[in-house]
């Protein structure tokens, strides 16, 4: 097997989420400076390239996934200048920057957005999706279709100043532009793209990036939950008829010019569709995120319910192949997350919490992903095992739109119900276990009131535990979580044929205490392989060699090896020869 190796294959990219990382100047949000300040931390971590969360001038309504001038930096955040101070620093310390590409809707305080609503035949007009009104038998005004948000509403909003329903997949504040529309393509590429690429920036992760594509004829949707009156549509919104074409001209007209990577936000996707997007001769995106290791242990897709049973360690196997084995034969290339700012904290739901093996926990997490094909995304504050926020926090300190609209929708449905207080323990343990509030948390820099983050009381609540939890006790320790996913980085890089390079495969599918897989290169019988075996249970299990070879122990999370047993929680990854 020749390699193609390629700068963007080999990076662990780090995830910043500008409000909470670190606040510069005491106003308890975080900042660009801030950034600044914490980029040795990130260079000694081995963090080759930053992906930040948006930091564009929004009203702030999804966190900036609302943008209303994509050549403007939030000021509260900082300038275009700090930007490129940013930019400056992180590439002298070897470091490569990609921001977030929100295009599928802007604000609607966007000057194309104010244009647009303002008359039928303003030039803009057509620069969104603008539907007139259904009426019934009776007369009253409907929605043109039974359409579903991803927040918890009907997709389209009524605007009285043209008498016509506008669409929105997200908040009523984040309108959908008309991708059909050429002269929006190209105010796209230019403004939100090129601009940002002329100041050296190293590439996009591309917001929702198969749903700029809808289908046209804007079709009702089949009724999956009869007690509200929108619907799930994903399957008129997601991987449209003209999706790979609008693909391939961002690249043709814009990405191809630089030495760019990038990643491609695609949830609802089946392996062939995935395919177009990352097959390198497709020439669409570098490579996607695909949802199936996140989405163990829910039930639907942005709704928060708590699922009736706990997640099954054969379906994380089943997960993590999925994600990782579509691009086996072919050109294209994968990823690996367990994090990001729409998911709970990866050790609240496959780690354990209990303090004797919290920590062990983390780390066999870390040497799970480290081992995995494809590009490694790490979120902030996972490489100190950040937590969820506690269980017994009202549901008054969750301040996400999605929990937000999620809560009130089902207050509206169910408040009168007989057994609302008991249904409402339930809804508040699904949020307690899948808000997107838990990445949200200001990270935990020291054990000193608000845990170093800021000197005052940050926008979020800090999480109780940042006494336990946080970067400067982990630093000070050679046995933290921090130093142990350092470590895990450089085992990554040094193997990196076999770990980011190489194929995969479960080994143990049927077995729910312990995970085991190879990487391998060629086939499943060439040497060297890695043979990666985690102990995913707080009961002792028994060590197997489910390889023939000498093995060669290359990275493990206990001092002490009994070698017929794996230790709770242990891991141990061997090369193989
Ligand atoms: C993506 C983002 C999410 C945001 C949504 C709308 O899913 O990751 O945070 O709310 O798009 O832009
Ligand atoms: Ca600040």
């Amino acid at each position: 097997m020749t390699i193609s190796y390629t700068w963007w294959k080999d990076a662990t990219v780090y995830q910043i989420w500008p409000a909470s990382f670190k606040d510069s100047n005491g106003d308890g949000l975080g900042d660009i400076p801030g950034i600044i300040s914490k980029l040795d931390y990130l260079k000694n971590l081995g963090v080759d390239v930053i992906w930040m969360s948006p930091m564009y001038d929004s009203p702030q309504d999804d966190m900036g996934y609302d943008i209303s001038d994509y050549k403007k930096v939030y000021p509260k955040y900082g300038t275009v200048d700090d930007m490129k101070v940013l930019l400056d620093e992180a590439h002298s310390r070897g470091i490569k920057l990609v921001l977030d590409l929100v295009v599928n809707h802007t604000s609607s305080e966007h000057r194309w957005f104010k244009e647009s609503r303002s008359s039928l035949d303003n030039d803009k007009r057509d620069w969104y999706v603008w539907k007139k009104p259904k009426y019934d038998a009776e007369g009253n005004r409907h929605p043109p279709n039974n359409w579903s948000t991803h927040f918890s509403e009907p997709a389209w909003t009524y605007d009285e100043t043209t008498d016509e329903y506008y669409l929105h997949l997200f908040a009523k504040s984040q309108p959908d532009l008309n991708w059909e529309n050429p002269a929006t393509r190209n105010a796209i590429y230019d403004e939100a793209m090129s601009f940002w690429f002329e100041l050296g920036v190293d590439g996009f992760r591309i917001d929702v990036a198969n749903m700029y594509s809808k289908d046209q004829r804007f079709l009702d949707v089949p009724i999956v939950f009869p007690d509200q009156s929108f619907q799930p549509c994903m399957q008129y919104t997601h991987n449209g008829p003209r999706i790979h074409e609008f693909h391939k001209e961002m690249f043709e007209k814009v990405t191809s010019k630089y030495d760019a990577m990038t990643v491609g936000e695609v949830a609802f996707c089946s392996r062939e569709d995935a395919l177009k997007y990352v097959s390198a001769k497709e020439k669409e995106m570098s490579m996607i995120f695909l949802f199936d290791v996140v989405d163990v242990g829910t039930v639907h897709a942005n709704r928060l319910e708590k699922p009736a049973n706990p997640w099954k360690l054969s379906e994380l196997k089943q997960a993590v192949e999925n994600q990782c084995e579509f691009i086996k034969g072919t050109d294209a290339w994968s990823t690996v997350f367990f994090e990001n700012h729409d998911q709970p904290r990866s050790i609240s739901k496959f780690g354990s919490l209990n303090p004797k093996y919290n920590f062990k926990s983390a780390k066999l997490l870390a040497m799970l992903q480290t081992a995995l094909t494809g590009t490694l995304y790490i979120y902030q504050g996972q490489e100190i095992a950040m937590a969820n926020l506690p269980a017994s926090w009202s549901i008054d300190e969750y301040l996400d739109i999605m929990t937000i609209n999620y809560y009130r929708n089902w207050v509206e449905i169910h408040g009168k119900d007989a057994d609302f207080e008991e249904q409402k323990k339930v809804i508040l343990e699904g949020i307690n276990m899948l808000a997107r509030d838990h990445a949200r948390s200001p990270v935990q820099w020291d054990a000193s009131e608000y845990a170093g983050f800021s000197p005052v009381a940050p926008w979020t609540r800090v999480n109780d535990n940042y006494k336990e939890i946080n970067v400067e006790s982990q630093l000070n320790d050679p046995n933290s979580v921090l130093h142990f996913w350092a470590k895990s980085l450089k085992v990554r890089k040094e193997h990196k044929d076999l770990l980011i390079y190489g194929a995969y495969k479960t080994l143990d599918q049927d077995n729910e205490q312990v995970y085991s897989f190879i990487k391998y290169q060629n086939d499943e019988t060439s040497s060297p392989k890695a043979f990666v075996t985690l102990n995913f249970s707080d009961e002792p299990a028994k060590f197997e060699r489910l390889v023939e070879g000498q093995y060669t122990l290359v990275n493990s999370n206990v001092d002490v090896q009994d070698e017929a047993t794996l230790s709770p929680y242990e891991g141990r990854l061997y090369i193989v020869d």
